[in-house]
This record gives C-alpha cells, structure tokens and sequence, in this order.
C-alpha cells in the first residue's frame, strides 16, 4: 500500500496548520441540506445553530440537471453564512461521475478555509483517497488554503468494505468514515429496497416452547458487522465512524433504535436527513446522564485506574474505568 504523503511537507505554498491542532468536534449529526433549493438554504441561519454538522448534498439525491445549481447553491450557502462552531461539510460526486472535477475546482478557492471535510462517496480503496488527497493538495496550494481540509470517505460498496483498514489509514486527512447502507445493499445484491434501517423478513426466530403460537421472531440488526468493520478501522487509525441515512422519517421508533445500536457499538454520530431526526441524534449521541453519574463513581473509586472495586454490587476494574473513561469524556465534549 502506499505510504500515506507527509502532510508536513506538502505541495502547498506556506505552512499549513498540523492535523493535530485542529479542534475536536462534537459530530453528532451530520446535516445533509439539498443546496439548489433556495427555500432549504434561507433556513441555513436558523439550522446553524441546532446542528453539529451542515453537509451541502451535492450526489445521490440531487437530480442531474440540478448539479450545477447544487454547487452553486452550497458555495453561495457557505459564503453568505457564519458557520461558528458548527461544521461546513460537503458531499461531492463520485470520482467517476461527470461533475466530480467541477465540484472541487468550484468549492475549494470559494470557500477555502471555511470548508472543514468534504464527504467522498463510494470509496472503494485506498487509491480513491490518496486522489482527492493530491488534488486537494494542488488546489489548496492553488488558493492558499491553510487549514488542511479533511476527507470523510463514506462505506458502501462491497470492495470498500473488503478494503476498509487500508481506506482507514489512506491519508492524515481522513476524519472518519460513514455506513452507506444503500449503496451498500445495491453492491451486495441485498434483496431490500430501503435507506439504511432493519428488514422484518431479516431476524431469528425463538426456540419453539411447546405448542406456543405466534412463535416469537427478533428482528436482527442487518448493519452489525459493517458497523463493527468500520469502529474497528477507525479506532485502529484514530477516525470516527458514523451510521449514515436512515430513510423512513415515519419511523422515528426504529431511527433512534438503529442509531442507539451504532452509537453503542462505537460510533460517533449518524446522518439526519430530515429535521426530525436532528433531535433523535442529539439524544442518542449525546451519554445519558445516568450512565454519566455511574461511570464517575468508577473514575472516582479508582483515582489511579487500576485494581478492583465493587459498585453497586458490581465488579470493576482497569477495564471497566477505560469504558466509563470514555463515556465521561464524552460528556465533558458535548457539554464544552
Ligand atoms: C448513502 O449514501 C447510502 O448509500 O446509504
Ligand atoms: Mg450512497
């Protein structure tokens, strides 16, 4: 595989600022607002400040023919708006797509500096970052952009899946990486026709007790082991991982149970794609204060981390204070 490139000594005229002193961001939604439509960016304002993350949807979703206004509409979005502390995101086409080129030649001289991650989609290998890593270093040395923009390479087919630690590790760039769970299906040959979420026929029925009737049946997470490939990647390279889309708005119910099982399987945030799941991702994402309050009794029980103690009849030790670590410093980012 290739070496990721030094970001240290990059193409770029002048010192850009290291990764690590870039801020770390509470992500907990990541935003997505179709920017050719004009009603939808008057109310960027309002949304700037309920959100972690405003993402300018420039791929699936947008129809062709509104490409361009989608392009334009994002960088006249990211101009018009102070972004403060809330994340400017991107999601550009596909590197195969027609509009791919354009959309970067556009957006990084417009927004330099303002633009914190473009969201790549379709990643399928390594070879996919280390490209937009090198065109973002030529326009950004182009333009004289001085805080790196990051990559967020979004998982959905089934090579990228199969490739995902080396996606991970492609560039000093990368953020983190999202579940495409769509895209994914389609790859696969999934026999689904959905936007992220579970499937009543996919699930596991409970042993027959007798001649009881109906006979139970569990629903299964059909997202699990893509889920845990991908927290496992992007701990192991010091990425956040993410759920995407979760399609059925009528559905709030199974958004916040199939947020709740990523969240507690490692990942960071998860998209929303409608106002109404802004809420359900602030909660899900954000610790609950009860585990809060018992994971700083452990901290508190264990000042120097090792050993063993009993609370609340329950066996803790150097491992169990890592986890509640974890969930306080969690805490502690969210409410700073
Ligand atoms: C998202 O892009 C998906 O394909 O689910
Ligand atoms: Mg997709």
């Amino acid at each position: 595989m290739k070496p990721p490139r030094d970001f240290f000594k990059p193409l770029a005229i002048g010192a850009p600022v290291p990764l690590t002193s870039l801020p770390i961001r509470t992500e907990r939604m990541i935003h997505f607002v179709p920017p050719h439509i004009e009603k939808v960016r008057a109310k960027v304002p309002q949304l700037i400040s309920q959100v972690d993350v405003v993402l300018g949807n420039l791929e699936d979703a947008i129809p062709a023919d509104a490409k361009e206004a989608a392009r334009d509409g994002f960088i006249a979005m990211g101009q018009e708006n102070d972004f403060g502390d809330t994340g400017l995101w991107v999601r550009i086409n596909c590197l195969n797509s027609p509009w791919v080129l354009d959309d970067l030649m556009a957006i990084v001289p417009a927004l330099k500096d303002k633009l914190d991650v473009i969201m790549l989609p379709k990643v399928e290998g390594a070879w996919d970052v280390h490209y937009l890593d090198q065109v973002l270093a030529q326009l950004e040395a182009q333009a004289g952009v001085s805080k790196p923009i990051l990559i967020h390479a979004i998982l959905e087919t089934a090579q990228g899946v199969k490739n995902v630690e080396e996606i991970a590790a492609a560039s000093p760039r990368m953020q983190g990486m999202s579940l495409g769970p769509a895209d994914l299906a389609a790859s696969r040959g999934m026999k689904t026709t959905r936007v992220g979420g579970g499937h009543p026929g996919y699930r596991v029925l409970a042993d027959l007790e007798g001649d009881s009737l109906p006979r139970p049946a569990f629903q299964q997470d059909l997202w699990h082991y893509t889920i845990a490939r991908m927290v496992d990647a992007c701990q192991t390279y010091g990425l956040k991982a993410f759920y995407g889309p979760f399609g059925d708005f009528s559905d709030p119910e199974a958004c916040e149970a199939q947020f709740r099982n990523a969240f507690l399987m490692g990942c960071a945030g998860a998209w929303s794609l409608h106002p109404s799941q802004i809420d359900i991702a602030k909660r899900v994402f954000s610790p609950d204060a009860e585990e809060v309050a018992f994971a700083r009794k452990i901290l508190d029980a264990m000042p120097d981390g090792t050993g063993a103690v009993m609370i609340d009849g329950k066996m803790q030790d150097d491992a169990t204070w890592k986890q509640a670590k974890v969930i306080v410093d969690l805490a502690k980012q969210v409410a700073a």
